[in-house]
């Protein structure tokens, strides 16, 4: 202790001679020495912060926000103090936007953020999206059911004003008839402006009955692509009864360790609206075409299962995702969530999977069937849970590119690249089939599904915009680049991207 301050004093003693000339009592030197501490921390803190300016702001960003996360995980509980409330933006409202989302729980989540966008660019009131009760799903769950409502209006106050429903002058008791339509699917500014905004102005309510891809990936202004990131990422929260059961599964999960989360859409009502049959039996495969005839609004309806799979558009089976798992290098101690609800053909399905991961978790397996009780019946909950192991996962491995694949891995991109593997499963079909006939040997077939994914495990990447043909593109919500880096640190970025990828 001495030893130290000694030092300090040394060193002050000679910053304080070049000062000052007058003699020194021993009270002066203290004070010098003091003075000149002070000085020499606010050279220290300046060097700190100047170093902070080198430092990319998009890696300061990354970790804020993971910070914020992991202490999320653990103060969410215990610590839920609302933020202070957000000036309100001061706008003329154009009329009342009223929205019915379709689809299950990930699509809509997108398409909540495309109509706070509109509304933000018409200055219209936004009533709180109704969710979708009559899909394949069927939950009867309520915005107000899965999400935090009360976090959602005001977290957007400063932008857009949203209101729980609407004012009872517009209600049917009187008279008053809302005109509901479809906005055009992948729409941009000057639809909405041109096409919209003079009908709502002249109806004062609009209904959107539906909501889908409703607002264009690309050709939007950042503010508007900033926003809808802005809904994606912080005013849609988990209600706190979600949020309380998604991180205990998550902090039990990762007590054991690492752990990769598998999206394995082997689902029924994806089997048959796809008509994907492979690996299933006569009976299955009867059963699912039955299912697909009794969609009225599923299209298709006769399909060439291997034909299709071939293409590279059916979800992996559960055998072929064991194989796959095993040739990317995981082994026996891997943990691995299957995020899904019901897979078909249940455990007979899963056994080359729990054969080759023994340590094969489910939802059910980890929760008491009293706590899961409450999410049973519904669907969309259960589908909160999986979203938010599958964010929080070392690793994120979808078998199809649904919705929820999309939401989750722009969502990992968000939280710093965070791995996704993106499986080529046309090139991935091929060399199965290849390795299942003994053309390539076990070797040969892992380096090759290994090499086939060395680009596609979520790293900065360009979004690939096509003119015109907006269902091939990129999606928005798998890549929102526009709000993964900022300044000048973004050039570097997708500069490495360019280099690195393709
Ligand atoms: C909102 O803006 C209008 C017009 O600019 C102004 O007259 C009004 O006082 C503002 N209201 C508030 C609450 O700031
Ligand atoms: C929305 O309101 C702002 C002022 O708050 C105004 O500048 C802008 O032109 C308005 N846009 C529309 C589409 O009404
Ligand atoms: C949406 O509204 C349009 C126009 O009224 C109607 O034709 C269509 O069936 C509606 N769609 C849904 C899903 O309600
Ligand atoms: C918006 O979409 C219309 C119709 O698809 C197109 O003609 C126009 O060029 C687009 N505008 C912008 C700014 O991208
Ligand atoms: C869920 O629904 C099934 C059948 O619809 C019913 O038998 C079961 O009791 C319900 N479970 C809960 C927890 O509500
Ligand atoms: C294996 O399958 C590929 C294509 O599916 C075919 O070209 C090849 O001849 C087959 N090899 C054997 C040994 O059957
Ligand atoms: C990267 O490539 C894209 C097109 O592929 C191009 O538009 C962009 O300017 C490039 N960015 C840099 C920083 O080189």
């Amino acid at each position: 202790m001495e030893f130290r301050s000694e030092s300090v004093q040394g060193r002050s003693e000679k910053i304080g001679s070049s000062v000052s000339v007058i003699p020194r009592t021993r009270i002066q030197v203290w004070f010098i020495s003091v003075c000149s501490s002070i000085l020499l921390w606010t050279c220290i803190i300046q060097i700190v912060a100047v170093g902070e300016l080198w430092h990319p702001k998009f890696i300061t960003n990354i970790t804020y926000k993971f910070s914020q996360i992991t202490t999320d995980s653990h103060l969410h509980v215990s610590v839920r103090s609302r933020p202070p409330l957000l000036p309100a933006r001061n706008y003329t409202s154009q009329g009342f936007l009223k929205v019915s989302c379709n689809g299950g729980l990930n699509q809509m989540r997108a398409a909540i953020c495309d109509m706070v966008a509109v509304a933000r660019l018409l200055n219209l009131t936004l009533v709180v999206p109704e969710l979708d009760k009559t899909s394949f799903w069927a939950d009867p769950s309520n915005f107000e059911d899965i999400f935090d409502v009360q976090h959602f209006i005001n977290s957007l106050r400063d932008e857009v004003r949203i209101v729980r429903r609407l004012p009872k002058r517009f209600s049917r008791k009187f008279k008053f008839k809302i005109f509901e339509m479809p906005p055009v699917s992948w729409s941009n500014e000057t639809y909405y402006l041109q096409q919209i905004l003079p009908l709502v102005n002249k109806l004062k309510v609009l209904h959107f009955n539906k909501t889908d891809a409703r607002l264009a990936n690309n050709g939007l202004s950042v503010e508007l692509q900033k926003l809808r990131c802005r809904v994606n990422f912080q005013a849609l929260k988990f209600t706190p009864q979600i949020e309380k059961l998604g991180y205990k599964l998550v902090r039990i999960l990762q007590d054991k360790g690492p752990y990769v989360a598998l999206h394995l859409r082997y689902e029924m009502d994806m089997l048959a609206f796809l008509g994907c049959t492979h690996g299933c039996t006569n009976e299955e495969a009867d059963e699912l075409k039955r299912l697909r005839y009794a969609y009225p609004w599923w299209r298709e309806k006769e399909i060439v299962s291997e034909e299709r799979r071939l293409q590279g558009l059916c979800p992996l089976t559960p055998e072929e995702a064991a194989l796959i798992l095993q040739a990317m290098g995981f082994d026996k101690e891997t943990q691995i969530y299957i995020a899904a609800g019901e897979i078909y053909g249940s455990e007979r399905r899963l056994a080359a999977l729990r054969a080759a991961f023994p340590r094969i978790v489910r939802k059910e397996m980890l929760l008491d069937q009293v706590e899961l009780q409450q999410f049973q019946n519904h669907s969309s909950q259960m589908a909160a849970l999986d979203f938010m192991v599958s964010v929080s996962s070392n690793t994120f491995i979808p078998t199809y590119d649904g919705n929820m694949a999309k939401v989750v891995e722009g969502h990992r991109r968000y939280l710093g690249f965070k791995r996704t593997i993106q499986l080529d499963r046309k090139r991935l079909v091929t060399l199965l089939d290849l390795h299942q006939n003994g053309t390539l040997s076990w070797n040969e077939f892992a380096v090759s599904v290994r090499e086939a994914h060395e680009k596609r495990m979520g790293q900065p990447t360009h979004r690939m915009v096509i003119p015109d043909r907006p269902k091939e593109e990129d999606y928005f919500y798998a890549n929102p680049q526009e709000c993964l880096c900022e300044g000048s640190s973004c050039k570097d970025l997708l500069a490495m991207a360019n280099s690195s990828v393709r």
